[in-house]
């Protein structure tokens, strides 16, 4: 990892769940400056003190989303896709001209083991709609079970499929993937997050089906 990258700031909104949570336990261990964000400062910062004891140090901060946002190099998003869209209007200005890297898978309970097109394809793509073409949007992470996340020395046997439009943030955004100890993998543009989103409702099925919890995806061949 350069030094440039060792010095960006991540924010983690919705930071204080499961899958974000693991995510910036990883980077912070790194050496990424890390922020999570949520609907209430005082959620973010309580989540970022258990954190933070969790690792031994201070090492994350928390506040509210847009406060996040607005003091971030890139901003990862990680909500339900129920919150999707009313999380991004809260950010959309503390995120223009950034990357923002979208996890969110659109799940459409209680049916979350069958693929669930939303309406704008993907929630990936109706994020880049909403935000507009200063925001960089990435999709990145969306077939990692949050499972495997917790412990932030469990080593993840898996790959990340990441999908953007520009070459230099999906670049960056493979450069964060590898920092949490797993491969990311260039996945073509954006419109390609409709496959990788996708795939997370087969992995859920494929969860129950043979009785584990965190089946992931690896990429032969290359
Ligand atoms: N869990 C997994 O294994 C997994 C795997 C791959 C992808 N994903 C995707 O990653 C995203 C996050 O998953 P997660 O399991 O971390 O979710 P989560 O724990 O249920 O929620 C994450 C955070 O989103 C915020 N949030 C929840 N409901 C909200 C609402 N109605 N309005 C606004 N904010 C709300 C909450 O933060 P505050 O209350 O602090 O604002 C919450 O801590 C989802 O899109 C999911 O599909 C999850």
């Amino acid at each position: 990892m350069s030094d440039q990258h060792t010095l960006l700031t991540i924010a983690v909104l919705g930071g204080t769940g499961k899958e974000g949570s693991g995510l910036a336990m990883r980077w912070a261990l790194k050496g990424y400056r890390v922020i999570i964000g949520s609907r209430e400062a005082s959620k973010a910062e309580s989540r970022a003190a258990e954190m933070n004891t969790q690792l031994g140090g201070e090492f994350i901060k928390g506040m509210s989303n847009p406060d996040a946002a607005a003091q971030a190099d890139l901003v990862v998003l990680s909500v339900p896709y129920s919150a999707h869209k009313a999380t991004l209007e809260t950010v959309k200005e503390q995120v223009s001209g950034k990357v923002l890297v979208d996890l969110t898978v659109p799940l459409q309970p209680p049916k979350v083991r069958t693929v669930h097109l939303p309406e704008g394809k993907s929630a990936a793509l109706e994020g880049q709609a909403l935000l507009g073409s200063t925001v960089k949007v990435v999709a990145a992470f969306q077939n990692v079970s949050a499972e495997h996340l917790g412990d932030p020395h469990h080593v993840v046997d898996c790959d990340v499929l990441v999908c953007g439009d520009d070459a230099e943030a999906k670049q960056a955004v493979i450069q964060v993937v590898e920092a949490t100890g797993m491969r990311g993998v260039d996945a073509g543009p954006l419109a390609n997050a409709v496959a990788v989103e996708s795939l997370t409702p087969v992995l859920l099925y494929i969860n129950k089906a043979y009785n584990v919890k965190g089946a992931g995806i690896r990429i032969t061949g290359i």
